[in-house]
């Protein structure tokens, strides 16, 4: 028969799951978050107040509910206030953050389940040492990668590249593997000190392994130590014969490697070119900024202006410049004014566009705009041609052709918004500087493109002026 607890963990798998799906859609996401959380809440009360484990012979339950409670409460404040004092611009390190603190918490759990065999098991199963060494180097690896992440998008780390470094890393990890088995296979007492041994060279690797990526790249990096994590939460899962943790820990690892696959693809690199690629990073790409592409075209507010108010159609293309600026909600005041005046104002929607996945969804949410008008990229480049303007804001890389017709270029093969099928395109960014690709832009110097200078928000709310003038 099924006990409490079990119903307890049963509920909060199938939360995680439900969660997880409703996290998809935009209309749904902060509803699973919460849904997900009411089953941790409940998976993390039952395992408090119903576990029990049996100590010689008999049955026990948790008695020390004051650091239990402690911990929860220090948690708590602490995330609640980091979280609600983030700003959308350093969301990426946030998540880094946390993310290393789970590896953390799972290399630890290893830790002590170590010590544990030693003290009260007379016999080692090979397997059962085997998972606590793969949660211990997996999770150490993940925090040890996840605070550089953070330091690096945090601007405190530099990149730190030197030669070999690879063949270093390959070196650990034989290393790292093969004392691991030796551990897993012969252990004795006497050799427990391999153990704390595996655990620096992970933590070795871990740093080692982050430190050359370019930093523009960390939001990739961290959701694959994002998997890892997940990983080796479920090794906890294994160790404690926990159910949910189990459940948790391959949804957080299954996720976290799906978005990876998502977002290398989104920007057509592979896992490789960006663990190794250097893109972003230190070495700016050959072709960045050597070419005489000509001069751009200027437009003034007031002929922007008039040129969206009397459109049928206007795009908006959101990009990492619409977050730096927070112009998110100068940018739905200018959407309303121009449906006021009857035109039809929709958002294109690239899937790497920012700096993390669902990023510029994130941000116009935030500024209440309606979901049915963000287009996913395929629609919006359907749309493009009945398109009269086409507004981008702080986009760069996105909309750049080169994608489409450079071999050459590192963006090459990178799908991207059509924005040249419509009449006229307007391009807002501060100065003629590239994005996070650090290559030039031919858009920019195109017959149907113009360039309005000016920071996102002071730009928009300017615009907006002009429009309700009109
Ligand atoms: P970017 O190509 O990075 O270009 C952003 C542009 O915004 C810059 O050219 C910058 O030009 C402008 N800008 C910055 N601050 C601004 C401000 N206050 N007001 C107006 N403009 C401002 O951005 P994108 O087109 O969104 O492309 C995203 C890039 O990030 C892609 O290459 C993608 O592969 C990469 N990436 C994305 C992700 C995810 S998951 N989203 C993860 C990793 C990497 P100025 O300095 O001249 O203003």
């Amino acid at each position: 028969m099924l006990d409490i607890l079990t119903i307890c963990y049963l509920i909060g798998s199938v939360t995680f799951i439900l969660g997880l799906k409703m996290l998809s859609n935009p209309a749904t996401a902060r509803n699973g978050n919460l849904v997900a959380a009411a089953g941790m809440t409940i998976a993390i009360l039952g395992t408090i107040f119903l576990y029990s484990y049996n100590e010689d012979g008999t049955d026990k339950k948790l008695t020390n509910y004051i650091w239990i409670f402690s911990g929860i409460v220090i948690g708590s404040v602490v995330g609640t206030l980091v979280a609600k004092k983030v700003k959308m611009t350093a969301m990426p390190q946030m998540v880094s953050l946390f993310n290393g603190m789970g590896g953390l918490c799972a290399a630890l759990i290893s830790i002590v389940e170590f010590d544990h065999l030693i003290k009260h098991s007379g016999e080692v199963h090979a397997g059962f040492l085997a998972i606590i060494l793969v949660g211990l180097v997996i999770g150490s690896v993940s925090f040890a990668g996840s605070m550089i992440a953070w330091g690096k998008l945090d601007g405190r780390v530099k990149d730190i590249a030197f030669p070999g470094q690879h063949i270093i890393n390959i070196l650990i990890l034989i290393a790292i593997v093969a004392l691991a088995a030796y551990v897993s296979i012969s252990f004795t007492p006497e050799s427990s000190w391999l153990f704390y041994a595996i655990f620096a060279l992970a933590i070795i690797y871990g740093l080692f392994f982050v430190s050359p990526i370019g930093g523009a790249d960390m939001p990739v990096v961290i959701s694959l130590l994002n998997s890892f994590t997940g990983v080796a939460a479920a090794c906890g899962g294994f160790i404690y014969d926990n159910k949910v943790m189990l459940t948790g820990g391959i949804l957080v690892g299954a996720a976290g490697t799906l978005l990876t696959i998502l977002m290398c693809r989104a920007m057509n690199r592979s896992l490789t070119n960006v663990l190794i690629g250097s893109f972003g990073g230190g070495n700016k790409s050959a072709s960045a900024g050597n070419k005489d592409q000509g001069t751009v075209k200027e437009i003034t507010l007031s002929d922007t202006a008039v040129l969206m108010s009397y459109a049928n159609k206007v795009m908006i293309v959101p990009g990492y410049g619409l977050a730096v600026a927070q112009a998110q909600h100068a940018c739905h005041e200018l959407e309303k004014l121009l449906e006021s005046k009857g035109v039809e104002v929709k958002y294109a929607i690239h899937p790497v566009a920012g700096r993390m996945p669902g990023h510029m969804n994130v941000l116009l949410a935030e500024s209440d705009v309606a979901y049915e008008k963000l287009l996913e990229m395929d629609q919006a480049n359907e749309e493009f041609p009945t398109t009269d303007v086409v507004l981008i804001l702080g986009a760069n890389d996105v909309v750049n052709p080169a994608a489409k017709n450079d071999p050459s270029s590192p963006i090459y093969g990178m799908p991207i918004l059509d924005v040249e099928q419509a009449k006229t395109v307007i391009v807002n960014k501060r100065s003629m500087k590239p994005g996070y690709a650090g290559i030039e832009n031919d858009l920019f110097f195109r017959p149907k493109t113009s360039m309005l200078f000016g920071d996102a928000k002071k730009v928009l709310q300017d615009l907006a002026s002009e429009v309700k003038n009109l």
